[in-house]
């Protein structure tokens, strides 16, 4: 199977150091592309600065797009889509605005659309969300959706560090986005939230600016002193309820008592949570954040197309049995 990544950084990188490893030759799975910018230097045969070699390269069966931001970012997952690709992406800025688009293009192509990654990072959250909804109303959805804000909070909280301190060593360890004022500010919550409530709710939220979104921009090591000498760790988080197809909605810092389950999410982890009619409440705790659990969690979702390839020809197989002119382009 041939793979595409759009965008070579954190992400990407860690998606091709993934495949690369020796229990993952088995699968048969190899990176054809990286697309780079037109002002980069090639420095591995796979780049290229070409989107359309990718486009019209009809082996590649999957593009991975980690380069981050709405535009290209947007054209090329649908062009991507509609010439039959299927598409991962960890870019939940995008995904908040266009999932129903892309689901949709994806639909029309007989491909599908994965976004696995663009929410908790490696932790299969929107697996579990769209697990429990084969069962459950899910009335609510909250938690730690930021690993950046989280670990600036746990720094702060146990090392003391000055905020814009640790920041800087977020930005190292490749939690914070481009632009880490999505991080800080909760933007960065309110589109993972946006992802989750359309899958939860089943509505188009698309725009959330005008959605109430507070950061921790202005918390200070005295802040978090403070609030640990009386039991509590502030967290940054977001919320949303649904009843009677109304929803609310907020991203916000709020306080924990110590012994919590939120009060003890460290580092760089994600703790979120949702509740259904049967299931009650169901905690997903692990790193949201971060080159390799983002990229495993994409990986994972190369390997469902693998999957869903190995299915179709099996099927098509099959079929030529009883239907011998059938041909490969009418069904794969
Ligand atoms: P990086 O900034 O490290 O990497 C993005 C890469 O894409 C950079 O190399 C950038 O090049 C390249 N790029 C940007 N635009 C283009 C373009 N038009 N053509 C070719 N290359 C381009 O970001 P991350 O890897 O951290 O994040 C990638 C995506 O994954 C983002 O959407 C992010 O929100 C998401 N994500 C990140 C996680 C993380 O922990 N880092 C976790 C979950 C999701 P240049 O350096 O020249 O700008
Ligand atoms: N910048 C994001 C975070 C990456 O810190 O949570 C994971 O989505």
């Amino acid at each position: 199977m041939k793979i595409a990544i759009l965008g070579f950084g954190t992400v990407g990188k860690g998606v091709y150091e993934i495949v690369k490893k020796a229990n993952m030759q088995t699968q048969n799975l190899s990176v054809s592309h990286i697309l780079i910018r037109k002002n980069k230097i090639r420095t591995m045969p796979e780049m290229t600065d070409d989107m359309s070699e990718i486009l019209t390269d009809k082996d590649v069966d999957v593009v991975v797009e980690v380069m981050g931001g709405i535009e290209p970012a947007h054209e090329y997952i649908l062009a991507a889509l509609n010439h039959g690709k299927n598409v991962i992406t960890a870019n939940k800025a995008v995904v908040a605005i266009y999932l129903k688009e892309f689901t949709e293009a994806a639909e029309r192509n007989h491909v599908k659309f994965y976004f696995e990654a663009s929410v908790g990072g490696g932790i299969p959250w929107i697996q579990g969300l769209e697990k429990a909804l084969r069962i459950d109303n899910v009335n609510s959805i909250s938690g730690i959706f930021n690993g950046t804000s989280n670990f600036i909070l746990d720094q702060m909280s146990k090392k003391g560090q000055p905020f814009v301190e640790v920041l800087k060593e977020a930005q190292k360890l490749g939690y914070a986005e481009a632009d880490p004022s999505a991080d800080i500010d909760g933007y960065d919550i309110a589109n993972k939230l946006c992802i989750s409530a359309d899958i939860a709710y089943d509505i188009d939220i698309k725009n959330h600016q005008k959605l109430p979104i507070f950061g921790i921009r202005n918390i200070t090591c005295e802040d978090v002193k403070y609030f640990q000498k009386r039991g509590l760790a502030v967290k940054l988080i977001g919320r949303s309820h649904q009843k009677d197809n109304k929803f609310d909605y907020v991203v916000e810092p709020a306080l924990f008592l110590d012994q919590t389950l939120e009060a003890n999410t460290p580092d760089n982890y994600n703790l979120i949570s949702l509740n259904g009619e049967t299931i009650g409440k169901l905690d997903f705790f692990g790193q949201g954040a971060g080159m390799l659990p983002t990229a495993n969690a994409i990986v994972q979702d190369i390997l469902d197309v693998k999957e869903r390839k190995s299915h179709l020809k099996r099927d098509f197989d099959k079929r030529m049995e009883y239907c011998p002119d059938l041909t490969k382009g009418d069904y794969l």
